[in-house]
């Protein structure tokens, strides 16, 4: 199936503003600048789009939480922290369409009433923060972006901030918290980020790619828009693909698609024609589903959870026939370890069990009761945690025992050998 590229359009020097300019780019925030901010949210709200950073949230919903009164300023933060394995997206927008960005992150600063929005960045990505730096100079130096935008009397600044290289800080009250300067722990809610969120003000987040959307949504109409892809899902989707296909990358597709379809058409199909063993559809924290169930199954939220799973980040990575399952849970129970930033004691602690137990297996010494035992650990996890890192953390090793529990087996220790009967040793 073949779209017209809306994210990432196949265009030469895209990311430069003139070439950005000479093909109608920030006409859109001229468009919204001449409508009232909410009828900017109504048409976000109708297009449905849902964000793009792992929830698949409604995204004009969330705008509408916004309070329209307020004696506080209001605040828009940009989640471009992009950390989790497999997922390798957004950075594709700061690389190729920054002004996309930069103009959806206007319109809706303008749709909320927002005079400060803050582009969050993954440390690690320097040379990607670069060239997002150089696009909102640009933008700033042509009166896009600052005070009296386009002479219309809407101000809004655009701050970059470097993040430090946690994972965490991705969850959207410790991206706050980082923020404000202080340590990235995730925060109790309620409150809600949009009556009490950055510096304690209302505050909308909302993933690159979510915003990146936004100026599709003016140009196309929402109606048109949401006609793309899966109606309950609409819009195109940034899929990531990676592991064993000939072809990885990121592909813009509408939403709705089948698993296999990706995979064969876009990804180029496995190496050697190889069985697909497993797939983790949405990143490392969705639930990871076995090759020989993922016919029929679509990138879309709908799709995903009745495949038992989730879109994610639509970061899918395809593993082959040959893969040691038990390795890849091992390494992925490490990371969640790692990044877990310790507030929680069940993520704090049990994230560390699941990967000492998990080792076990890996090295040969794991007891059959030890399959149980890992998944009471990450059942005890899950929903008990402030943030969601806890849940997926608990998500893959769940999905990995429920629908590859043989793997485990097959790696338990052999029992002991018995010696013979106690009555042929005494004579
Ligand atoms: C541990 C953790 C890490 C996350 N990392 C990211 C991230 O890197 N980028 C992102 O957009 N959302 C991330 N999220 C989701 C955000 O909390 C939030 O839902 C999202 O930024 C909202 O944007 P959206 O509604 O446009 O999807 C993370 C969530 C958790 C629990």
């Amino acid at each position: 199936m073949s779209m017209e590229r809306l994210i990432l359009p196949d265009i030469p020097e895209y990311h430069l503003l003139d070439v950005y300019e000479s093909r109608g780019g920030y006409q859109m925030l001229r468009k919204a600048l001449g409508m009232k901010p909410e009828e900017v949210t109504e048409e976000v709200k109708k297009s449905g789009l849902r964000g793009r950073g792992g929830a698949c949230f409604p995204t004009g919903l969330k705008w509408t939480f916004m309070p329209k009164q307020s004696d506080k300023p209001k605040f828009l933060c940009v989640n471009g922290d992009e950390s989790e394995p497999g997922t390798f997206k957004d950075r594709q927008i700061f690389e190729f369409n920054p002004h996309q960005m930069i103009e959806g992150i206007l319109i809706a600063a303008y749709a909320m009433g927002i005079a400060t929005a803050y582009l969050y960045i993954r440390g690690e990505y320097a040379t990607w923060i670069r060239m997002v730096r150089k696009a909102v100079d640009d933008a700033y130096a042509k009166g896009y972006v600052g005070r009296d935008i386009m002479g219309s009397g809407f101000s809004t600044e655009l701050v970059i901030h470097r993040g430090a290289g946690a994972y965490i800080c991705g969850e959207e009250s410790s991206l706050m918290n980082s923020l404000e300067g202080q340590r990235g722990y995730p925060r109790v809610k309620p409150p809600f980020p949009a009556q009490n969120g950055v510096w304690g003000c209302p505050t909308t987040i909302n993933n690159v790619e979510t915003i990146a959307n936004v100026p599709v949504i003016l140009r196309l109409g929402w109606e048109a828009y949401s006609k793309i892809g899966h109606p309950r899902h609409p819009g195109p989707i940034l899929v990531g693909v990676s592991g064993h296909v000939n072809k990885p990358g990121v592909f813009e597709l509408p939403t709705g698609l089948l698993l296999t379809e990706i995979i064969g058409n876009y990804a180029g199909g496995v190496p050697g024609n190889k069985r697909i063993k497993a797939v983790i559809p949405g990143g490392s924290s969705t639930m990871i589903l076995r090759g020989d169930q993922i016919a029929g199954v679509t990138m879309d939220a709908d799709g995903l959870k009745a495949a038992g799973s989730s879109v994610g980040t639509a970061g899918m990575i395809v593993m082959d026939e040959d893969t040691d399952l038990i390795r890849v849970i091992t390494r992925i129970t490490a990371f969640y370890h790692h990044e877990s930033c310790g507030q929680c004691t069940p993520c704090r602690e049990g994230t560390g069990w699941m990967h000492k137990i998990l080792q076990r297996f890996e090295q040969g010494h794991a007891a059959a009761s030890d399959i149980d035992l890992l998944l009471n650990v990450a059942n005890n996890i899950e929903g008990n945690t402030i943030c969601a890192l806890g849940d997926a953390a608990a998500w893959p090793v769940q999905s990995m025992i429920k629908r590859f529990r043989e793997e485990f087996e097959k790696r338990v220790a052999p029992a002991p050998a018995m010696g013979p009967p106690l009555a042929e040793a005494v004579h």
